[in-house]
């Protein structure tokens, strides 16, 4: 284990803007952390672990020690009749993970294909998409705490997962480095096609016969016509969370604007799109320098080539204005500003 100096971060972020850290190290193995933790850079700066890069945005260098997570494997752990538990080490790259086990056939995690970012980013922010979250299938997580080095095991409740949410973004954020998940899968699948587009996409495919496989396919593909190839233009998904509002509020919004979209989650708290909002703000697809909103999704914030941090940063609270300024909603983001 080593650590290196003034590490250029353009290659570690799907954003794809300049920062460097002051200090950085690959964490290959559990050991390398035991290890770290008795080395003075690491007692005396700051740090910040990093997976994908696909949740973060670089505004400004990093003065601390950035541990960037390479921790490797997937391994069955048990089986029944139903179901299997396996568990991917934190470094691995989510989608390659659906893939492994999509490829075996094992149920669950199909509509969250394609999604950037690491193993060990997911439950940090209960990754979710096309009607499916993490936490439908999580099991649990070890983590290693960066202050005693002690290795700690999450069940799914001790998570306190929500909506983009868990408890390693607030209450213990910066506290732990996710070692593993481990997820619950289904042999027998229970696809989850209600949302949006999905039994359309299957209808156009003409198959055959439904599989895990070919769900994942459809979603991919649903995926790539809407959102951006982070290799071929930088950008970290959702900028914003999508805002959950009151009954009472929802129905002013309603008199105002007839045809705002929106989900029901329960009697008095609706979930609005952000990515409708910050369209009827005039946004969408528009292109500030090198910066801009996505031409098909409002909600994801681009790099055009050579956009600083600063740039997008600024873009994003000049959309929060305006969406706060028509529709009295603040926007929350969902991506990491450092
Ligand atoms: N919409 C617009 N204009 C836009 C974008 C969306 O009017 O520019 C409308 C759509 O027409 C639709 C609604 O907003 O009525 C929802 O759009 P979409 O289905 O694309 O989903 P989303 O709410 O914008 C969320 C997640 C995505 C996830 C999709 C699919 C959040 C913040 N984002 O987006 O997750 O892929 O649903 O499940 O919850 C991510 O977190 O990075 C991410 C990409």
């Amino acid at each position: 284990m080593t650590i290196k100096s003034n590490v250029s971060l353009k290659p570690f972020n799907t954003f794809g803007v300049s920062a460097t850290t002051k200090y950085f190290t690959r964490i290959e193995k559990i050991a390398d952390l035991q290890t770290l933790l008795k080395n003075p850079i690491y007692q005396q700066t700051q740090k910040l672990i990093l997976g994908g890069g696909s949740n973060v945005l670089f505004t400004q260098d990093f003065e601390g020690l950035l541990l960037y997570n390479n921790l490797k494997g997937i391994q069955k752990v048990k089986e029944t009749k139903e179901h299997v538990w396996v568990k991917a080490n934190s470094g691995e790259n989510w989608h390659q993970f659906v893939l492994y086990c999509v490829e075996k056939n094992w149920a669950g995690i199909e509509n969250l294909s394609l999604i950037p970012g690491s193993v060990g980013a997911a439950p940090l922010q209960n990754i979710g998409a096309y009607g499916v979250e993490l936490k439908d299938v999580f099991k649990e997580l070890e983590a290693f705490d960066l202050q005693t080095g002690e290795i700690v095991i999450f069940k799914n409740q001790d998570c306190r997962f929500g909506y983009r949410e868990s408890v390693f973004k607030n209450v213990l954020k910066g506290r732990y480095f996710v070692l593993s998940v481990t997820l619950k899968l289904d042999k027998n699948p229970q696809y989850k096609l209600d949302y949006g587009v999905i039994r359309q996409q299957l209808d156009a495919m003409n198959i055959s016969k439904l599989s895990v496989k070919e769900v994942s396919n459809a979603i991919c593909i649903i995926r790539q016509k809407k959102l951006p190839n982070p290799k071929k233009i930088g950008n970290a998904g959702s900028f914003f969370k999508n805002p959950v509002v009151s009954q009472s509020f929802f129905e002013k919004l309603q008199n105002q604007f007839p045809d705002v979209p929106f989900y029901r989650l329960d009697a008095d708290t609706i979930k609005v799109p952000a990515g409708w909002l910050i369209e009827q703000c005039g946004w969408k697809g528009k292109k500030v320098g090198q910066t801009g909103t996505y031409k098909n999704q409002a909600l994801v914030l681009v790099n055009h080539g050579a956009a600083t941090g600063k740039e997008v940063a600024k873009l994003a609270r000049d959309i929060q204005f305006s969406v706060t300024e028509k529709f009295n909603i603040k926007l929350e983001q969902e991506v990491n500003t450092i």
